[in-house]
């Protein structure tokens, strides 16, 4: 416990600073929630979510795992967009890779990490696709390429959801983009795919791919 107290600590310190610049915060906010964006990222220390756009507690509903993968029967990432969508009402997703992302790293090298390896494949899937393209980029470069090819890929599988067809339908503003995010400079890039219908995803899709793969290859 002692190596944890300094969490506490911090804890403290951290909750007396915001009441001391907004007095009856975290009272407000334990009545309510109205985020505008669900930001769907990396589980990796170094991209926390809220810091990185400058946002306080609740302005931001957060889904995180092992390489921002956006796979069609995963439960856990189909409920939060579910009550992102349905409930709050968010007017944006984000779906955020990171250069240099070990998950896509090891999806790229083929590298054995253990159970992981399965969460993976989804991005490994990614890579096939493209191989060939990729391939002809050079080496140094293939991890990141692979970062923005995969959330790219992402965002139409958000968009493919039963949540984003239904909202769409019912006319919601509703917003998917695609991001990524720099662990060298602390900055995000648009990688201009921002879907807000579910007309032509594929081709959609396609245009932005194509644009990333040309850009790296230039
Ligand atoms: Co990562």
């Amino acid at each position: 416990m002692s190596d944890l107290k300094i969490l506490f600590d911090k804890n403290v310190q951290w909750s007396e600073e915001i009441v001391q610049q907004s007095p009856g915060f975290f009272e407000t906010l334990s009545k309510q929630q109205a985020p505008e964006y669900l930001w769907i990222g990396c589980a990796d220390s170094r991209v926390p979510a809220n810091e990185i756009v400058g946002l306080l507690p609740g302005e931001l509903f957060v889904h995180r795992n092992v390489a921002n993968v956006v796979n069609h029967t995963d439960l856990n990432a189909l409920t939060v967009m579910q009550f992102a969508v349905d409930v709050l009402a968010v007017k944006h997703i984000m779906v955020v890779g990171h250069y240099g992302c070990g998950g896509v790293n090891c999806a790229l090298h083929n590298t054995r990490v253990g159970l992981a390896d399965n969460w993976l494949r989804h991005v490994q899937d990614v890579h096939i696709k493209y191989r060939d393209r990729i391939d002809a980029i050079p080496e140094k470069n293939r991890v990141d390429v692979l970062c923005e090819l995969n959330v790219l890929e992402q965002v139409a599988n958000c968009a493919r959801t039963t949540i984003l067809r239904d909202a769409w339908e019912r006319q919601q503003d509703l917003t998917v983009h695609a991001w990524v995010y720099g662990l060298k400079d602390g900055r995000l890039r648009d990688l201009g795919l921002s879907m807000s219908s579910s007309d032509d995803i594929g081709g959609q899709l396609a245009a932005a791919a194509a644009l990333v793969l040309a850009r790296w290859n230039s």
